[in-house]
């Protein structure tokens, strides 16, 4: 299975950014927990990350006909962007919304999510270990079709 993880906005500041919310680890931590969970099932990872709304809708795009599923924290731009969440319906690939902390717990704004209509599931609240259950999920749904 080729797999993309899209990671948004601020999250490359991760350990530096509010660690009360998102943790201490950084950034890095993260890339080498999502790949070492995809080595040892043999999944072929890109993760990508940006700060930039179009450049992720430009990856989602890219997505067609090379990945089988797609992993996103859309992070700010869960709560804005309908361009991802039309990106994700046109390329159609299964894919799992992540996101750290609980977002349905947090301020009202944080609540709604544009991008989930396009996500077979929303893991949130779980940290780091959110994308190890995200992973998990497209790949047993996967294997279930290949
Ligand atoms: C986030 C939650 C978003 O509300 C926030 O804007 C982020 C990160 C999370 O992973 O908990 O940047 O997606």
């Amino acid at each position: 299975m080729n797999l993309l993880v899209i990671n948004g906005p601020n999250l490359n500041l991760l350990g530096l950014r509010e660690p009360d919310i998102y943790g201490r680890e950084n950034y890095a931590a993260l890339l080498e927990l999502i790949e070492s969970t995809c080595a040892q099932r043999g999944i072929e990872v890109e993760c990508f990350q940006s700060n930039h709304e179009g450049a992720i809708v430009d990856k989602i795009q890219e997505a067609y006909g090379t990945q089988d599923a797609i992993v996103i924290n859309p992070a700010a731009y869960t709560h804005t962007s309908v361009a991802i969440l039309d990106a994700l319906k046109a390329v159609a690939l299964p894919a799992v919304e992540v996101h750290l902390s609980d977002i349905s717990a947090r301020e009202a704004f944080r609540q709604h999510s544009f991008v989930s209509p396009a996500c077979r599931k929303t893991i949130a609240g779980h940290g780091f270990q959110g994308y190890v259950e995200a992973i998990d999920y497209l790949y047993a749904d996967w294997k279930e079709r290949n």
